[in-house]
């Protein structure tokens, strides 16, 4: 649904750093640096960027980045990041129990929930006991919207749900991966500015509001000339600006249980107390299971409830 063009990739760069800087860091578990048979895995790694960041800051560790598109850099990586092109719907090519941490982000408009199924219950195979999966997705809904960025919101939801795709899957993530065999389910809900009243990241994720909302509005259902599409965004953004709009940010983090059950995607959980491995959760970000947004932004917050 998405294309696989070069303002796509600097759309996905520029979004990388948003959500790093939201989550406070690329990755929401403790990972023994100092291991030396660490292995990660980036499920649908786009142009690769968290990759080549856990590459630098894990020397020791092996990491691995795969995507139906070649998007990712082929050439200059670190020696321990390796990158392939495999669809994820077909099987990861790796062994069993295989990885310490597995990270999937932004699969949002990729996936069907039966496919989300599939691909959760792939992810527990090759994944080792006690490791864990973290999960980051949005489901691309502006919220406090006023009516021309509902009319983006409605287009973003027709096109999906015309692909089999519905985002708003995402926000039932947790239950998913308990259902899928996962342990120690946690996840936190964060609000991510949408306009210059969240200051510089509500700016940026303005921007990357720009480049989706022209997806829909450009596409076969919204159908509009560019001239078009830049005279409605400019009547969104003072609407986001008023209204103090803003997307909705999943983490969940999940554990392979020690001993896991045969599990398919259509069965379901298991719960096993998980304490050791040599990746771990950070308590600061995982201890919440509210469905209330946190705010992130470098402003003051002043709207109650965010
Ligand atoms: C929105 S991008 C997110 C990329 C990256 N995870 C990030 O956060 O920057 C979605 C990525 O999923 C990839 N993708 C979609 N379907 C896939 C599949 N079945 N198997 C592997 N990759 C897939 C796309 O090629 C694209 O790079």
């Amino acid at each position: 649904m998405l294309p696989n063009d070069l303002p796509e990739s600097d759309r996905l760069d520029a979004q990388h750093y948003l959500v790093r800087f939201i989550l406070k860091g690329n990755y929401n578990v403790h990972l023994d640096s100092e291991s030396p048979d660490l292995r990660i895995l980036d499920v649908a790694t786009g142009t690769g960027v968290w990759a080549l960041e856990m590459a630098r800051e894990f020397p020791k560790a092996e990491i691995h980045g795969v995507d139906i598109s070649a998007i990712f850099p082929t050439e200059g990586n670190p020696p321990n990041c390796n990158f392939q092109l495999c669809n994820i719907l077909d099987g990861l090519p790796f062994p069993d129990n295989h990885f310490d941490f597995i990270y999937q982000r932004l699969l949002v408009y990729a996936l069907s929930p039966a496919q989300r199924r599939q691909v959760n219950v792939e992810l527990l195979r090759v994944l080792k006991p006690e490791g864990f999966l973290q999960l980051v997705e949005s489901d691309g809904i502006v919220y406090n919207p006023g009516p021309q960025m509902e009319k983006i919101n409605q287009l973003s939801l027709e096109t999906s749900l015309r692909h089999g795709v519905d985002p708003r899957v995402v926000q039932t993530m947790k239950s998913g991966l308990k259902q899928s065999g996962y342990t120690n389910v946690n996840s936190v809900n964060i609000a991510l500015p949408v306009g210059a009243w969240g200051g510089k990241v509500g700016s940026l994720s303005l921007q990357n509001m720009h480049g989706l909302a022209t997806i829909w509005l450009r596409g076969e259902v919204g159908n509009m000339t560019r001239d078009e599409c830049d005279a409605l965004l400019v009547v969104a953004d003072k609407e986001c600006e008023v209204n103090q709009s803003y997307y909705k940010v999943w983490l969940v983090i999940g554990a392979k249980p020690k001993e896991p059950k045969n599990i398919t995607a259509s069965s379901s959980t298991t719960t096993t107390p998980n304490t050791s491995g040599k990746a771990q959760v950070l308590a600061s970000t995982s201890s919440s299971s509210s469905d209330t947004p946190r705010v992130s932004s470098s402003r003051p917050v002043k709207r109650n409830g965010l």
